[in-house]
């Protein structure tokens, strides 16, 4: 393990005011997605909807880091170019998912356990030979009455330490995601609760197994109130509860932590990561930046739909949604930005 190697690269992924763009949605989320917009749910639709993505000009001006699925990094551009080439030529750090999806968890109904870690030491090596120098693996945990379970919340921590400890061991920067899902009629003090425990469990395991917390980026949910609760808090408050949430659990050694969007609307994802920078950044020890897959990619991709016609449209639309969070990372987003 180069230490040195892997803080400089964990320091790149949440420099200046750039974040992560989370493009690695597995085929059947991505065809989900496709589905719901009447695009074919194909192999080359989703090699050419990568292509737009990558070739968006000006990406790099907002993207420090772009995680890619397994399909699309043994891909290429129209004109033969490697995909891993052509973002590292944009200026951005190509990086990989590497888990294999949340299975049902055995004897703990509506709770899951993220799986991938057989032969995870093998794949790795063979992604950083491919030029990557970033993974990530996302454990879920859904709120609702009695979970998340407490055996739900700890084999889900232990999982994701040893994938980081592996990915450090390879010379990769691991994101680290523990998502606390939004649906269910939860309060925000509950998220609270629950993302406390959650984060504090995880960082218990990712020091028994000895990994470099200087060498990982944390990649968490905000703290929110669930869909569909009857009180919804706004965007000061969402910003107090997840920074104060995050002050009590993720130590100050941590780069950088870069937000999910979980689905909440590319608007409220931009306020609200806007407010806790606006009101937080000169006191917190962590970088606050964003890694949005949703809320980056969604109206991009409800303009093109899967027509040559739109690329360049849904470009500006991705390269808008990017340069909004890009501004949300040093306090100067605004409800004006989105009328340009
Ligand atoms: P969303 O921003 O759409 O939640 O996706 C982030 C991600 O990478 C999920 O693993």
């Amino acid at each position: 393990m180069n230490t040195h190697e892997l803080i400089d690269t964990a320091r790149e992924l949440v420099a200046g005011d750039k974040g992560l763009l989370a493009m690695d949605e597995s085929n059947p989320t991505c065809n989900k997605r496709f589905a719901g917009l009447g695009i074919p749910q194909t192999e080359q639709a989703r090699r050419a909807y990568r292509e737009l993505i990558v070739t968006t000009p000006g990406l790099g001006e907002c993207i420090n880091g772009a995680i890619l699925f397994d399909e699309t990094i043994r891909q290429q551009k129209k004109d033969g170019t490697p995909f891993v080439k052509a973002i590292s030529d944009a200026g951005i750090i190509p990086g990989i998912k590497v888990d294999s999806g949340a299975k049902d968890m055995a004897g703990f109904p509506g709770e899951k356990i993220t799986e991938g870690l057989d032969g995870l030491r093998e794949r790795l090596a063979d992604y950083s030979q491919m030029g990557v120098r970033f993974a990530k693996w996302r454990a879920v945990f859904a709120v609702g009455d009695g979970i998340p379970s407490r055996a739900c919340i700890e084999v889900n921590a232990q999982i994701l330490a040893c994938y980081a400890a592996l990915c450090q061991e390879a010379g990769l920067v691991p994101i680290v995601e523990p998502e606390v899902l939004m649906e269910g009629e939860h309060t925000l003090e509950r998220c609270r609760n629950v993302t406390e425990e959650v984060l504090r469990t995880v960082f218990s395991q990712l020091y028994t197994q000895r990994v470099l917390l200087e060498g990982l980026i944390l990649k968490p949910n905000m703290v929110l109130p669930g869909l569909t609760c009857l009180k919804q808090e706004g965007v000061d408050e969402v910003a107090d509860a997840t920074v104060s949430c995050l002050l009590r659990a993720v130590p100050a050694a941590v780069p950088g932590i870069a937000f999910l969007s979980g689905g909440q609307s590319p608007e409220l994802a931009s306020a609200r990561l806007n407010a806790m920078n606006l009101r937080f950044k000169s006191r917190l020890p962590w970088a606050l930046a964003f890694s949005f897959s949703r809320a980056i990619q969604q109206p991009a991709l409800e303009i093109w739909r899967g027509q040559d016609a739109n690329v360049s449209a849904a470009q500006q639309a991705l390269y808008h949604r990017a340069s909004c969070n890009r501004a949300a990372r040093r306090g100067e987003y605004n409800a004006a930005m989105e009328r340009t």
